[in-house]
């Protein structure tokens, strides 16, 4: 099985971003012990992050065939892509939605996602630990619909 980390935009600067917020792992310590994870689930992983939102979708547009889901955290375009949320739905591609921070305890316009009424699940306000519970309730998922 394959799994596609996706992180969108700013998230390549975590570590240094606002780090009450986001905490102080950088996004190659995350995507290193994401590694670490997938080789005791037995799973391979794909990592990639943009900051421009057709990006996204076109790794998404990649990615069909290739990976058997995703975990996703969009950033700020969680809150604003239809485009993005239809990517997912084109592709067929399920996913697990993270977020470092509780976007439900943040500000009124980031308590919204566009990607949650597609995906499986979600991960929120638990800071990087939350891709591993991501990728694991991924995995899991997956696993279960295979059965
Ligand atoms: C975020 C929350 C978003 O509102 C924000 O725009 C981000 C990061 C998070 O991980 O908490 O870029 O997705």
């Amino acid at each position: 099985m394959i799994i596609g980390v996706l992180n969108g935009p700013n998230l390549n600067l975590l570590g240094t971003r606002e780090p009450a917020v986001y905490g102080t792992a950088t996004l190659a310590d995350i995507t290193a012990h994401l590694e670490r994870v997938a080789t005791e689930l037995g799973v391979q992983i794909r990592a990639a992050q943009a900051n421009g939102e057709g990006q996204l979708i076109d790794i998404l547009h990649g990615w069909r065939g290739e990976v058997d889901g995703v975990v996703v955290n969009a950033g700020a375009y969680t809150h604003t892509s239809i485009a993005l949320r239809d990517a997912f739905t084109a592709t067929a591609l399920p996913f697990v939605e993270v977020h470092l921070s509780n976007i439900h305890a943040r500000e009124p316009e980031r308590r919204h996602s566009m990607l949650a009424s597609a995906s499986i699940g979600m991960v929120c306000g638990l800071g990087a630990d939350g891709y591993e519970y991501g990728l694991r309730g991924l995995v899991r998922a997956l696993g279960s619909r295979r059965a």
